[in-house]
């Protein structure tokens, strides 16, 4: 009988006799694919492995934190780079979505290219290409999602020999099963899809920092309630979303002007279509109580009840 922990075992072999002594090069992004692509190589190989993480500044409350941590118990080559000032500059002022995507992909492969030219030529660059994302026809979340993704292709940006892509057979939930075996926290390898532009295009316009630690607030308290309440098993994709409006509030005795947040959750299993999620109204309502009350700057709180089509799932 066929068992992950003898995939895994089989895998590992089959990587070491790939890789030999070469040099193995890998950009993390914290998502499930890349994250146990990581995790299986660095099993593998251990110190021959270089990921290279690339903090954005745009991540949710924790994450980039999280996911160094996973990292810790392996003896790898782990680089967290810290490009949150250099990300914000650049979006400073850019509220149009495709400009905002288009100037973090830009960023993001700069950076990834300027980390790689320190490690200087590697043998193999690795990938976290899963078994949808290889079929033309998968309508998997994985082949959706690279199909919007900002690095697209191979990148010639990096000197490298060859390509290696241990996860090429595998389907989404074995990928998961697979990260578990090697060690990952549930965090990682249950992660719900994030667009790799993070949350600046759930900050609607322009982008500050402050704005964005108020989007983190509120919608680490929106998943923190979504899995107390047991929904998070429902729901394929929840996040919130800070729009530009703000209105009138009364707090206290005072009058407020402050921001509107939106709550989205949806069910779905392509991403190509969606459904609103029925989130329970007292699940909704003690939400939006604990924003309002915890988070400084929001005082009003929506809950997005369109589908896919006509809506998408993010709001930019
Ligand atoms: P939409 O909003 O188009 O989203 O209904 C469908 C799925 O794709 C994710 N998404 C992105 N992922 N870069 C990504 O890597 C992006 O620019 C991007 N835009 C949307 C979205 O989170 C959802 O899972």
């Amino acid at each position: 009988e066929w068992t992950m922990g003898d995939y895994c075992k089989t895998a590992i072999a089959a990587i070491r006799e790939k890789v030999g002594d070469g040099k193995v090069l890998l950009a993390l992004s914290g998502g499930v694919d890349s994250s146990v692509c990581a995790g299986l190589l660095a099993e593998a190989i251990g110190e021959q492995l270089t990921c290279v993480f690339v903090d954005h500044g745009l991540m949710r409350k924790d994450e980039g934190d999280e996911v160094e941590e996973a990292f810790g118990k392996w003896t790898m080559n782990f680089i967290r780079v810290d490009a949150e000032e250099r990300f914000l500059g650049k979006l400073a002022g850019i509220s149009d979505p495709e400009t905002k995507r288009k100037i973090i992909g830009e960023e993001f492969i700069r950076v990834f290219e300027e980390e790689a030219k320190k490690i200087g030529t590697v043998d193999f660059l690795a990938q976290g290409t899963i078994y949808p994302d290889v079929i033309e026809s998968g309508h998997g979340d994985a082949a959706v999602i690279k199909s919007h993704h900002n690095v697209g292709g191979l990148p010639d940006y990096v000197d490298f020999k060859e390509i290696v892509e241990p996860l090429r057979q595998l389907f989404k939930d074995e990928v998961r099963q697979l990260g578990r075996e090697v060690g990952l926290p549930e965090y990682l390898v249950m992660r719900q899809p994030f667009p790799g532009p993070g949350l600046a295009i759930r900050v609607i316009g322009d982008l500050t920092k402050a704005k964005l630690d108020t989007l983190r607030d509120a919608d680490a308290i929106f998943r923190e309630e979504i899995a107390n309440a047991g929904e998070d098993k429902n729901i394929n994709q929840y996040f919130a979303v800070l729009t530009n409006t703000r209105s009138v509030g009364v707090m206290g005795d005072g009058r407020t002007y402050d921001y509107t947040l939106a709550l989205r959750g949806v069910t779905t299993s392509d991403f190509m279509t969606a459904d609103w999620a029925r989130i329970p109204y007292d699940v909704l309502d003690k939400i939006s109580v604990r924003i309002v009350n915890e988070v400084q700057g929001i005082n009003r709180i929506c809950y997005d009840i369109t589908s896919k089509p006509p809506s998408t799932i993010e709001w930019e």
